[in-house]
């Protein structure tokens, strides 16, 4: 990096965005938090990183995250149990469409990269059950990513298998445009899938396009260029 990019996080409170948080602050990015409760915020992350109140489900809350923003990377999702269908779509849905909207109106200069789930490209009986008991999650999840690739921004939509707490780089990763199914065997970790946000900054072959990052046998390999070569645009 030759000046230092300031990237906004959204769900870095825990989980996978506290660990992208981490790892951009590892590489000198410089790291704005979009938060509900910044207090809250606060206790988790380094001192260093700036955080900004707001919240996706009202959209007023987002202008305010944008100036001076290079890149904003969207892993927010529902965090309350049990969540109807109406917080899942004000969340996962409404919450892209005015996190795009408040990009776009910044005129974001960099990606906007988003975290979704297996699952939401091609249908399977687990898939089908998160459904029904999650609010169509994946459901509104498919339809936010058909939102982003629709928008004027340049964009990449990581698509996680189910989300273990295992450290970054003891599996090999597999990252494909296979769409795969939601299923039990397609595994990853949030601390893997977090590195993978970062490499996508910096890799062009994952400009404007969707792929499916999921645990597989063999050795990690940390050759990013040849992790992502396969990708082709959407
Ligand atoms: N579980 C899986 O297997 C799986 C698989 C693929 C993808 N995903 C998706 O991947 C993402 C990351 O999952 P995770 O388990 O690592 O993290 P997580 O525990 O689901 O954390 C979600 C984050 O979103 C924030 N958030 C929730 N509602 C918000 C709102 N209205 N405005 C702003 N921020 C909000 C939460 O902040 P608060 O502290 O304020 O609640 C939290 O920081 C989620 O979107 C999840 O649905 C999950």
């Amino acid at each position: 990096m030759t000046t230092r990019e300031r990237v906004l996080v959204i769900g870095a409170t825990q989980g996978t965005g506290l660990h992208i948080v981490r790892r951009l602050l590892r590489d000198g990015y410089a790291v704005r938090v979009l938060a509900r409760e910044p207090a809250r915020a606060g206790a988790v992350l380094d001192s260093e990183v700036e955080i900004v109140r707001g919240d996706v489900t009202q959209a007023n809350t987002l202008a305010a995250a944008m100036p001076g923003v290079d890149h904003v990377v969207l892993t927010a999702g529902v965090t309350h149990r049990p969540a109807g269908e109406r917080l899942v779509r004000a969340t996962v849905y409404d919450g892209t469409m005015h996190t795009l909207e408040a990009a776009r109106n910044a005129g974001l200069p960099g990606q906007f990269l988003y975290m979704s789930a297996l699952g939401t490209t091609r249908g399977s009986w687990l898939g089908f059950l998160l459904n029904r008991i999650k609010g169509n999650a994946l459901k509104w999840r498919r339809l936010a990513a058909e939102e982003i690739r629709g928008s004027s921004l340049s964009y990449t939509i990581i698509r996680a298998g189910i989300l273990t707490n295992a450290p970054a780089g003891q599996r090999a990763i597999e990252i494909s445009q296979n769409e795969y199914p939601m299923a039990p065997r397609y595994r990853v970790s949030r601390a893997d899938v977090a590195e993978v946000f970062v490499q996508a900054l910096r890799h062009p072959r994952t400009r404007n396009t969707s792929f499916d990052v999921v645990s597989t046998p063999g050795q990690p390999s940390r050759d990013w260029t040849a992790l992502f070569a396969g990708l082709v645009p959407d």
